[in-house]
């Protein structure tokens, strides 16, 4: 789930082919809380194998790029052969953390995603990229959602985090501030990095679920590496067409999780004045000062 596209609201044409899968964007099989039953009958042996190339690609990369915590977990998806049941995986969810992942057609709207994860239950798009878009895929598949998202979920304190995001997501839209908080999941979620004594490692579902990111957010000397940092992490814009030019590297989930639990109201009306006075900064830049990683 990306969540800067998440607006991409309303029913999309309808055009079933006949025994092909549901098109994308097809919302009109989607519960009011824009949830639907994963169509697991109605992958193509072409999809399985998608997904098989896909996984095998990534898993061969994990190794001293990836954190721990994902490698371990990465596992619990099951046979990396063939796209996973939804229900499989929640069976093994709910009983490690309490989560749940949930078939949606495609990207939903804000508040639908922040109630969803607010009850801890993930929203995973249910259909597969087409082999020509084996490289790249502009909105989220089942390959980016399930690989890069839901391992981690298998964490207990990353799986409270995301839990207290979507919470301070409902609160955000009340406070007209999804724009500041959407930077804290694009900078972390997305696309965090954590340092750990073996060296710095990726933990963004972004990261994770790219084949070219994922070395380039570790080792590349061209990206800005910055300590994790709320109010600056706030200010900051991002990529969303290249790989980013910043990341945020945090020392520990606890660390995360800490950082992000006192109320934002406060933040917002720190950040937007800040960025009313012309704090606002681009991607790629290191303040004066600041800690940066390499
Ligand atoms: N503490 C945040 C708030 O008051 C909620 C939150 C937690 C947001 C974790 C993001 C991540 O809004
Ligand atoms: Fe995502």
């Amino acid at each position: 789930m990306s969540l800067d596209k998440a607006h991409n609201q309303g029913v999309a044409p309808v055009t079933y082919g006949e025994g092909t899968r549901a098109p994308r964007g097809d919302y009109a099989r989607a519960r009011a809380d824009y949830t639907c039953e994963q169509a697991h009958d109605h992958y193509t042996t072409a999809d399985h194998d998608t997904y098989r190339r896909l996984y095998a690609r990534q898993l061969q990369q994990l190794p001293g790029l990836a954190c721990d915590e994902f490698i371990v977990a990465v596992q619990q998806l099951g046979a990396p052969d063939r796209i996973p049941r939804f229900d499989a995986i929640s069976e093994r969810l709910l009983k490690a953390t309490g989560w749940q992942v949930v078939g949606v057609p495609g990207l939903i709207p804000e508040e639908a995603f922040f109630a969803l994860l607010a009850e801890r239950r993930f929203p995973v798009t249910d259909w597969i990229r087409r082999p020509e878009e084996f490289d790249y895929v502009v909105e989220p598949d089942v390959f980016h959602d399930l690989f890069g998202h839901v391992p981690l979920l298998f964490n207990p304190v990353f799986a409270d985090y995301m839990q207290a995001y979507g919470a301070g997501g409902l609160k955000a839209s009340r406070l007209d501030a999804c724009e500041l908080l959407a930077r804290l999941y694009w900078y972390t979620v997305e696309f965090g990095l954590i340092a750990t004594p073996a060296g710095l490692r990726a933990y963004g579902a972004g990261i994770l679920s790219s084949a070219g990111e994922l070395r380039h957010s570790i080792r590349s000397t061209e990206a800005q590496r910055i300590a994790f940092d709320l109010k600056r992490l706030m200010r900051t814009k991002y990529k969303i067409d290249s790989y980013q030019a910043s990341y945020f590297v945090i020392e520990s989930f606890d660390q995360l999780f800490a950082a992000t639990a006192p109320d934002f109201t406060p933040v917002y009306r720190a950040v937007r004045d800040q960025i009313a006075a012309g704090g606002e900064v681009e991607a790629g830049i290191v303040l004066p000062a600041e800690r940066t990683f390499s």
